[in-house]
């Protein structure tokens, strides 16, 4: 039958085509246990038994664009802040004590953050705790992607969100389809890893699509791919909108681990946010990344890309990595954990 023609596709190192990722992601009852622990067994092959944990720190909610699914769009009224550079810094000094080895440094659209203050913060950054640098500030010129390679970044996460051109469009007001895939081009040609990922269940959205979405990232060579469900945010476009299916979401992380192999996927704040047990799944479905979220909490309240966001704190992500019997990364100070109040169990 056919789930099992496409198990000798991936056994035999063929790559699989649209309708046979269609049909993965179509598969119910014991056919999508049997996609689940494939990908399980993909993601224990190529990357281990360990988690990856990533701290983001959201150091501005300014936006010049206004993507109708987003809650800190221009348009939206919202408290904005912008962190100071020392106040960054200080954040991922935090961080660097902990033992975590790479911070992503994320934002909306921000012209306040010129090159110059980009530039400054990564230097600073890298002199002071040589830590991996991850940037998600949107799009910038081809000169800036080259001149933040050369300062030392490492990622740079720009999401297509959706690879339909007619969904990409719909969603995105201010944006250029063409040019979101060309701006993925020149970050990899720029010399960084490029980091990439989308929206689940957006409005309209269509399973062909979404199998195109997967496809992208490989023909790409995405490096880190964030899937997660779309929620509905308050006071967009989108509010009432239903939010992306939690079957549907963990399916694509296990399609995405089986057709794109030795990548990082995270399990998706989104996806811990759409449900209690979202992000375990997701760990037990093909993914091998956590993200922190480091923002400070007095602001944290305010970058709401979705409404009700589950902050994934230090607790959460042992409970998670705990209950999928995997380990947290050796480099984590456990010390340090047990001094900020955090229990850990010897079994991890
Ligand atoms: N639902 C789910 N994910 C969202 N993002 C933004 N708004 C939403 C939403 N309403 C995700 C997008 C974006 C990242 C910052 O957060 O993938 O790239
Ligand atoms: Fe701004 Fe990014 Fe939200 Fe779009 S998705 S409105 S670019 S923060």
């Amino acid at each position: 039958d056919t789930l099992k023609d496409i198990v000798k596709k991936v056994e035999a190192n063929i790559e699989l085509n649209k309708e046979e990722i269609k049909y993965l992601l179509e598969v119910e009852n014991e056919e999508y246990d049997a996609l689940i622990r494939m990908a399980d067994i993909i993601r224990k092959e190529c990357i281990g038994d360990r988690i990856e944990i990533r701290a983001a720190i959201e150091f501005s909610n300014y936006c010049r664009k206004n993507c109708n699914y987003c809650g800190v769009r221009r348009d939206n009224k919202i408290k904005r802040y912008r962190m100071t550079e020392e106040e960054i810094i200080d954040e991922v000094e935090k961080l660097y004590k902990v033992g975590i080895k790479t911070v992503i440094l994320q934002s909306g659209e921000d012209p306040y953050y010129t090159t110059d203050r980009m530039l400054s913060i990564i230097k600073e950054i890298k002199q002071k705790f040589r830590m991996g640098i991850t940037l998600s500030i949107g799009e910038r010129e081809e000169e800036e992607y080259r001149l933040f390679s050369d300062a030392g970044v490492n990622n740079y996460l720009l999401k297509i969100e959706t690879a339909s051109r007619r969904l990409f469009e719909l969603i995105h007001p201010d944006d250029d389809y063409d040019i979101r895939v060309k701006h993925t081009r020149l970050i990899k040609e720029a010399g960084m890893r490029a980091a990439s990922g989308g929206m689940i269940g957006l409005p309209t959205q269509t399973i062909d699509e979404i199998a195109e979405d997967i496809i992208f990232q490989r023909d790409f060579g995405i490096h880190m791919i964030g899937f997660g469900p779309f929620l509905p945010a308050k006071g967009t476009p989108y509010e009432n909108c239903k939010p992306g299916d939690l079957k549907l979401s963990l399916k694509v992380v296990a399609v995405t681990r089986i057709v794109c192999q030795h990548v990082f996927l995270p399990a998706t704040t989104a996806i811990a946010t759409l449900h209690p047990d979202g992000q375990t799944l997701a760990l037990k479905a093909g993914a091998n990344t956590i993200m922190l979220i480091s923002t400070p909490p007095s602001l944290r309240d305010n970058y709401q890309i979705y409404s009700n966001k589950n902050m994934v704190d230090l607790s959460f992500a042992i409970k998670s990595t705990r209950d999928a019997k995997r380990k947290l990364p050796k480099y984590l100070n456990y010390d340090y954990l047990k001094e900020l109040g955090y229990e850990i169990e010897d079994e991890l």
